[in-house]
């Protein structure tokens, strides 16, 4: 039998490819770019496996053009770039890649609320420009971290490992959404399940860990941070567009609320205008999962979750499994 045809869409790290091209004939779009649209059309069409990122768009007209396609695999946890309802309508398993990038994820989250209350981008612009001269009783006073209150908005993998992570810090943690209770963090960290406008209001760090759906697009806009305290910091490393990021920007520059990490921005890879002035917002390039081991696990499962579909086995993390069992 002929080794089926795959297609990744990026370069991802070596460990996923080498299992891929044990079963597979396997091309790689090897520029370090995202493909045209065109370009991602033609390449996949006689693909019967597609590798693809979250800045691929599949969606009809994909799936129209991988006419032989048997299942794709997303390399991402986030799926808003997938339109799953139209695979399910074709039969098609598609997957994501939860799990493997969840602490990386949390940490990240971390790092920006330290950065941001501690102002660490700030101050090391300073030293390097050679003009600190010297230390000061009042020089960059930044919040407290420990005791606070930290509101997670998606109690989800990501957002409860974010909440765990907090145990150190002895914080209150608040939560919202999720279609039943985190019992997790609510056992380990007497952690509360609110409603929106009290994560708002007693928050003194938000971190948003909620997928990109209809409901949460733009959910924090100029009504949201109003009703937030004016020392609070917001966090983002989902998708950007849970953030009306214009917003944001007045909201920062009117001193609203304190503070704002971001990782995810609302039209990649552009940032609101506004926002690069500011000295109170840290902002790193979409690296949530960005670490060397993390980025090589999920490359494996994405080609695990592929290998499955093309055997026509129910891949590891699929998102649409009920395909697979009616076939
Ligand atoms: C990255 O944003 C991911 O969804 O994995
Ligand atoms: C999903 O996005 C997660 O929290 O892992």
């Amino acid at each position: 039998m002929s080794k089926p045809k795959v297609y990744v869409t990026r370069m991802i790290p070596e460990p996923g490819l080498a299992l891929l091209r044990e079963h597979c004939l396997v091309a790689v779009n090897d520029r370090d770019r995202p493909l045209a649209r065109e370009e991602l059309l033609a390449n996949v069409r006689d693909a019967e496996g597609v590798i693809g990122q979250l800045t691929d768009k599949i969606d009809a007209g994909f799936f129209d053009a991988a006419a032989r396609l048997k299942g794709y695999a997303n390399y991402a946890v986030g799926y808003d770039n997938i339109d799953v309802a139209e695979a399910s309508r074709r039969r098609l398993p598609v997957s994501n890649t939860p799990d493997v990038l969840t602490r990386a994820t949390a940490e990240l989250a971390w790092a920006l609320l330290f950065a941001v209350a501690r102002r660490i981008v700030e101050t090391d612009a300073v030293m390097r420009s050679g003009a600190w001269p010297g230390w000061g009783p009042l020089q960059f006073l930044g919040l407290d971290v420990s005791g606070k209150t930290l509101g997670i908005l998606g109690p989800g993998r990501i957002g409860q490992a974010m909440a765990l992570m907090s145990q150190g810090f002895a914080m209150t943690v608040l939560y919202h959404g999720g279609s039943k209770p985190a019992l997790a963090i609510e056992e380990k960290l007497g952690a509360r399940r609110v409603d929106f406008d009290t994560l708002l209001a007693e928050s003194d760090f938000i971190s948003i860990h909620a997928p990109l759906t209809p409901a949460s697009r733009r959910l924090f806009g100029a009504e949201a941070f109003a009703k937030m305290k004016r020392t609070a910091v917001i966090v983002n490393t989902s998708r950007g567009p849970v953030i009306d990021e214009a917003a944001l920007a007045v909201a920062l520059r009117e001193k609203t609320i304190a503070g704002a990490g971001l990782d995810v921005y609302e039209f990649e890879p552009k940032m609101a205008e506004g926002l690069r002035e500011l000295q109170n917002v840290v902002v790193t390039p979409h690296i949530g999962s960005a670490t060397r081991s993390t980025r090589d696990n999920m490359a494996l499962l994405a080609a695990r979750n592929l290998l499955a579909m093309l055997r026509g086995d129910t891949p590891p993390t699929c998102l649409n499994p009920e395909v697979l069992g009616k076939k």
